[in-house]
């Protein structure tokens, strides 16, 4: 993420800007966003409450027909404006009402951040709790108390959350995002190695065999209009879509960055990571009895166990959790980033005090989701807490519409020689070929499917 580093502080004259300085911090980065808490949290627990398999192959469809055309549209529309979302908009379509789409993916950074600050905030409490021993040899029972417990009281979430917020300012401020580049890079392989551990121990559970059923034999009866609605969200969620934080991130690659490869590549792994923590969480829903619609306290309650039935598991679950808490860095950074980025770009802000306001803002919507476990539980808005609003709004309003604005704008407001030149690097990259498909997927059946997945998913019409 060495584009936000703080010689960007002054927008100067001649808008000179910083972005990555190779293909692999852009790599990097761009996974750095993907890959976090929707993984080993979101992913998990929304297939436990849509029904398992069925709702996989649903979500991997969603991801190849609208998550990778929209990433790749994202990056087009970043590094052709070179500007931040809604200064992308306003620079290729003067004088028309796009930008507002980069509005709407500003709001939806702020109101995922508020919530996705608080699961972050579980992960840094669950640390604490594994390395005092907390969470040795507790039964099914006693995990779902330790969370009731966590989750039901006032302070300590909010300062767990708060300390995230802190860390998430310092790691900004410092400037030190090549250093965070440096090491998720370093600490995301070792992640995906202990999740590997987390798999062989999970499959080797008495009753693996039930949560294998559940992650892959599909029951296509279990398919329903908000079912898929939440497959399309979780696709746009896990893949930094329809924010504009992939826009901003495209408009920090060079000319030498290969568009359609980055983006494939990050679907392909993200997905891979996913499907990891699928392995390690399910197989012990059921070996322990617990259930899979437990909802988002789900990878809290299964993965102290799986790592109590593992020889030196209370060592390797704090480390576990610390590497969650790592991956969640970049997420979060991806998130700030696009408000920020507006406020300096548009706004000529400094950069650190788009930061602060950025990150205050956030830290104060937050206070609303992290009590909606304690003091504000009874309190119902359109019949959900705060914390389900901000993720039910985010996921399954917002990002579509943003990532519908973003299909539109690529297909029918860009024309082919644009999309051409910045998916082919101008030619020097012989994609021409899957560029004409893509034009076709972009223009006709990302939206389309978009707007009767929205439709159906809010009732409107039934399929
Ligand atoms: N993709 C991240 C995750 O799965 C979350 C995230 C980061 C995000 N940036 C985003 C989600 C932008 C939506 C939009 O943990």
């Amino acid at each position: 993420m060495a584009a936000l580093d703080s010689k960007q502080n002054n927008l100067n004259t001649t808008m000179q800007r910083e972005g990555f300085t190779s293909t692999l911090g852009a790599i990097a980065a761009t996974l750095g966003s993907a890959v976090g808490l929707g993984n080993i949290w979101k992913f998990p627990y929304v297939t436990g409450e849509n029904g398992g398999a069925a709702f996989i192959i649903v979500y991997l469809i969603f991801v190849l027909l609208i998550g990778l055309p929209l990433m790749l549209g994202e990056f087009i529309v970043g590094r052709r404006a070179q500007a931040n979302t809604v200064g992308a908009y306003r620079r290729l379509a003067p004088d028309q009402p796009w930008f507002l789409g980069g509005y709407m993916g500003i709001l939806a950074a702020i109101l995922i951040m508020a919530f996705y600050s608080e699961v972050a905030g579980w992960v840094l409490a669950y640390i604490a709790k594994a390395a005092s021993g907390a969470l040795n040899g507790i039964s099914g029972l006693e995990a779902e108390h330790i969370f009731a417990q966590l989750q039901g009281q006032v302070w300590q979430p909010l300062i767990w959350q708060w300390v995230v917020f802190l860390i998430i300012a310092v790691v900004i401020a410092c400037g030190v995002q090549k250093g965070i580049e440096r090491m998720t890079r370093t600490l995301l392989p070792i992640l995906f190695v202990l999740l590997l551990i987390c798999d062989i121990r999970a499959l080797t559970l008495p009753g693996a065999g039930e949560g294998l059923r559940f992650l892959f034999a599909p029951d296509f009866s279990k398919i329903t209009g908000p079912v898929l609605l939440a497959a399309m969200g979780l696709a746009f969620f896990k893949l930094s879509l329809g924010v504009g934080t992939m826009m901003t991130y495209g408009s920090y690659m060079t000319r030498a960055d290969n568009l359609p490869q980055t983006a494939a590549k990050v679907a392909f792994s993200d997905f891979l990571v996913s499907i990891l923590a699928g392995i390690a969480i399910f197989p012990a829903v059921f070996a322990f009895g617990l259930q899979p619609e437990a909802g988002a306290s789900l990878l809290f309650l299964t993965i102290p166990m799986v790592f109590n039935a593992m020889p030196l598991g209370s060592i390797f679950l704090v480390i576990f959790f610390v590497l969650a808490g790592v991956a969640s860095i970049g997420a979060m950074i991806s998130l700030v980033e696009v408000p920020v980025a507006f406020l300096v770009e548009e706004k000529g802000w400094k950069r650190s005090r788009a930061t602060g306001f950025t990150i205050f803002f956030m830290a104060v919507l937050g206070i609303l989701a992290t009590l909606s476990g304690s003091t504000l539980s009874d309190q119902q808005i359109f019949g959900m807490n705060w914390f389900n609003l901000y993720d039910y709004i985010s996921s399954s309003i917002l990002m579509p519409v943003g990532g519908l604005i973003v299909a539109l704008f690529v297909g029918w407001h860009l024309k082919y020689p644009v999309i051409r030149d910045e998916a082919s690097n101008d030619g020097t990259l012989n994609n021409a070929g899957l560029m004409k498909v893509y034009t076709v997927i972009i223009r006709y059946i990302t939206p389309v499917a978009i707007i009767v997945i929205l439709l159906s998913g809010l009732g409107v019409i039934s399929l």
